[in-house]
């Protein structure tokens, strides 16, 4: 299904909430006059603002953008400030209803970066307070859950959701909820990967819908050689108010059929945006291993990024999760200019975007 982003008021969110079949009308939005039509005779039709806020907190892959210990031109230019390029946390996203209860979407080590650079996050309703009302982890990688550790000044525990394979990761192989059992502590929430979604409070017209991809445990884990579904997911996020869906995916290497599903019912798509080639890295002289082993599905080349996006019909493309590899870390790269011809957009921190 492709909703028109021109015409949010036409759009029904029909999802599954726990057991159960709920259509919320788009009429429960806040609604305003389109400004062309108010005061015309023929009775107006409602727009609906867009309800839901997503800001990108962190658009590159671990290590960040430049990475700590790394001299490529991409790491060395940025740092030297020699090329057209911009610096990047590591992914994260944070959604909000209201502006001022967030739930984090991966906690990485640079949140507390992150943090300073939103102050949105920060509402100071208490002398100790924080607008994270809740962290979603979408796996155990390193990138996506260390900065779990940063929040453990909390006063109460932290309400986390993920897969029972990534509780599990974080209380075996990396054992960080044990750990922040002697700070804040966890309220631990299991994900399931059946195609139901659910609602964080206390956000209310948000659904989250946990989408499982093909991919591995993290190189730690005491499971990476034997996958299991709900080592790694994508998110479905929908705004019961506007109808309108983004689905979430930093990291991408297959596409299966829930997958291509989820993307085709997306009005946004913020995606894998790793690596421009399959052996960039190996060419660089950066690792041995291919974006594919590393369970990231490649922009350019047969069967790559950009063709899978090319047949999704979202209004917005967005790649995100950018390795410090990628040329299309450059603003004025050729590739930048592909990507552009197809309607791709590269992911940067601070950027906002509402369904
Ligand atoms: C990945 O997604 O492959 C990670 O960014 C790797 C890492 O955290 O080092
Ligand atoms: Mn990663
Ligand atoms: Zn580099």
């Amino acid at each position: 299904m492709h909703h028109d982003l021109a015409n949010p008021a036409s759009n029904r969110c029909p999802f599954r909430l726990r057991n159960h079949h709920v259509y919320r009308e788009p009429l429960t939005g806040k609604l305003r006059l389109a400004p062309a039509l108010a005061g015309a005779s023929r009775r107006p039709r409602p727009v609906l603002e867009p309800h839901v806020k997503i800001r990108i907190l962190g658009s590159a892959a671990g290590g960040g953008f430049p990475q700590w210990n790394c001299n490529c031109a991409n790491c060395d230019g940025v740092r030297k400030g020699t090329i057209d390029a911009v610096p990047r946390t590591q992914s994260s996203i944070a959604i909000s209803e209201n502006s001022i209860d967030w739930v984090l979407v991966n906690a990485s080590p640079d949140i507390l970066a992150q943090i300073r650079a939103n102050p949105a996050l920060q509402p100071a309703r208490a002398i100790r307070d924080s607008g994270i009302c809740a962290v979603l982890l979408m796996d155990a990688q390193i990138d996506h859950v260390t900065g779990l550790l940063m929040l453990r000044e909390r006063a109460s525990p932290l309400p986390l959701y993920a897969t029972r394979q990534v509780l599990a990761e974080l209380s075996q192989s990396l054992p960080l909820t044990r750990v922040l059992g002697h700070y804040c502590g966890i309220e631990a929430h299991a994900l399931g990967i059946d195609g139901a979604a659910l609602t964080i409070p206390p956000l209310v017209t948000t659904t989250f819908m946990p989408v499982p991809l093909a991919s591995k445990a993290p190189p730690y884990s005491a499971h990476r050689d034997d996958p299991h579904p709900g080592d790694n997911i994508g998110l479905a996020i929908c705004s019961t108010a506007s109808g309108r869906r983004l689905f979430y995916a930093p990291g991408l290497g297959q596409l299966t059929p829930p997958v291509e599903a989820a993307m085709r019912d997306a009005d946004v798509l913020l995606v894998d945006g790793t690596c421009w080639s399959d052996d960039e890295m190996i060419t660089l002289g950066l690792s041995h291993k291919s974006a594919r082993m590393m369970g990231h599905l490649a922009q350019s080349g047969p069967g790559g990024m950009i063709e899978v996006l090319d047949r999704m019909p979202a209004a917005r493309k967005i790649l995100i999760h950018i390795n410090n590899s990628n040329p299309i870390l450059r603003e004025d790269a050729p590739e930048r200019a592909v990507l552009a011809a197809h309607g791709i957009e590269v992911a940067a921190d601070g950027m906002e975007l509402a369904l």
